[in-house]
């Protein structure tokens, strides 16, 4: 047997898939042949989901349709809404996610079918649950209670009303919509690779995405956004950054390779598996947050953030990653820090969906072998 392995798999052909292409040498991203800079500018979350679902952009009546389908799932389940009003108010916001998803299954009109069609309507009924439990939550632990938002608005619009109870202006609702597409699915990533896993066994989809946010949560995965945001804020004034980051450097160089996993003595936001430069996400995103924390009158976390940027770049070749600039956006948005992932998980759906439905069509079970290591064979003690 072949027993060479990968710490981590790294660089590994896991399987095949026609949704996302990652160029880790260019910094380059692309969506079912199309880069993601060009995704973000022009085209709706909706449709990218679309795209990502079904291979191609849809045409102007099938985008109709598909946000129509999206609209017509809207209303937080009643078995949620109560769940979320039960939990203790310091649950993270995505351990209440995960269990919401994981109670909604069980409610699911589809829940006891698998085919394609069914799968559809799951994945469209989950499109629209994850914002709708992200928002409940974040009223529900502030001690207000989750509204409903009847209007025929677009995702990004509808997950922000459901937010603060009020329409956001079009340019935050747009702001959202981009930052939605830019996280909406990225190859083989941890979470979407546990959600994977999960459907080759031909595990349900509800079943797929719960272990898709548990694999989440994870300061190597999406949880960086929060410890970015919060790295930032403990910074606070942009004329530290710079000690700030050669202290941080200098006690890593200091530590034992074993130590320096700890992700509290790393930079969150940099760093990559598969980048080996700047990927084009951070480039939308250090735009976005240049222009939304100009327009909120938050300019100087938005300062501390460059200042962290051109020390990083001064000292590491480590790329920065869009857990950085996403951390400036969503502080821009108004948004704590340990909300960011949930909003992570709201574009992300779309991708784990897309990677189910591939997985289910063409599947053979993921199983993996392990180089033993451990004791030859020996007897019992006596
Ligand atoms: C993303 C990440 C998990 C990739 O991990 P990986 O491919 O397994 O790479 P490793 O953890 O083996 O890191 C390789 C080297 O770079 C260093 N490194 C990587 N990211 C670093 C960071 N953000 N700060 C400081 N050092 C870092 C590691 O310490 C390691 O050096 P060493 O072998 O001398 O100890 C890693 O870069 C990281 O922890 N980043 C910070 C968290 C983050 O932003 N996550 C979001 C990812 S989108």
């Amino acid at each position: 047997m072949e027993t060479a392995w990968k710490a981590g798999l790294e660089d590994v052909i896991a399987a095949r898939s026609a949704i996302c292409r990652v160029d880790g040498e260019a910094g380059r991203l692309y969506y079912r042949g199309y880069e993601i800079g060009d995704l973000a500018r022009a085209v709706s979350f909706e449709d990218v989901t679309a795209l990502l679902w079904f291979g191609e952009l849809p045409s102007t009546a099938e985008a109709v349709a598909f946000a129509a389908r999206l609209r017509a799932a809207r209303g937080l389940p009643a078995p949620v809404k109560a769940l979320l009003e039960r939990l203790p108010r310091d649950t993270h916001p995505l351990d209440a996610l995960r269990t919401a998803v994981s109670l909604a299954a069980a409610h699911d009109p589809d829940a006891r079918s698998s085919d394609r069609e069914a799968n559809l309507r799951k994945a469209v009924r989950l499109m629209t649950l994850v914002p709708e439990t992200v928002a409940a939550w974040q009223r529900i632990r502030a001690g207000q209670a989750p509204v409903e938002a009847p209007g025929m608005d677009s995702h990004a619009t509808y997950f922000l009303e459901l937010l603060s109870g009020r329409a956001p202006a079009p340019e935050v609702a747009r702001v959202l919509d981009v930052v939605l597409t830019l996280h909406a699915d990225h190859e083989f990533n941890a979470s979407t690779f546990a959600g994977r896993v999960a459907i080759a066994t031909l595990a349900d989809l509800h079943a797929a995405v719960v272990a898709a946010i548990a694999t989440l949560k994870g300061p190597r995965h999406g949880g960086a956004n929060e410890d970015v945001l919060a790295m930032l804020r403990e910074i606070g004034d942009p004329a530290c950054a710079e000690a700030f980051v050669e202290r941080r450097l200098g006690a890593w160089a200091a530590l034992s390779r074993h130590a320096r996993g700890d992700p509290r003595v790393r930079v969150p936001g940099f760093g990559h598996r598969v980048y080996k430069v700047d990927d084009a996400r951070a480039r939308v995103l250090r735009g976005m947050a240049k222009s939304m924390a100009e327009a909120t009158g938050r300019q100087q976390l938005f300062d501390v953030a460059e200042r962290v940027y051109d020390a990083m770049r001064a000292r590491t070749t480590l790329p920065v990653n869009v857990d950085f600039f996403s951390a400036v956006v969503y502080d821009a948005l108004g948004i704590s820090p340990d909300f960011c992932t949930s909003i992570f998980a709201v574009g992300r759906v779309a991708g784990w969906c897309a990677h189910a439905l591939e997985q289910y069509a063409d599947n053979r079970l993921i199983r993996p072998r392990a180089e033993y290591v451990g004791p030859a064979p020996r007897p019992l003690p006596r």
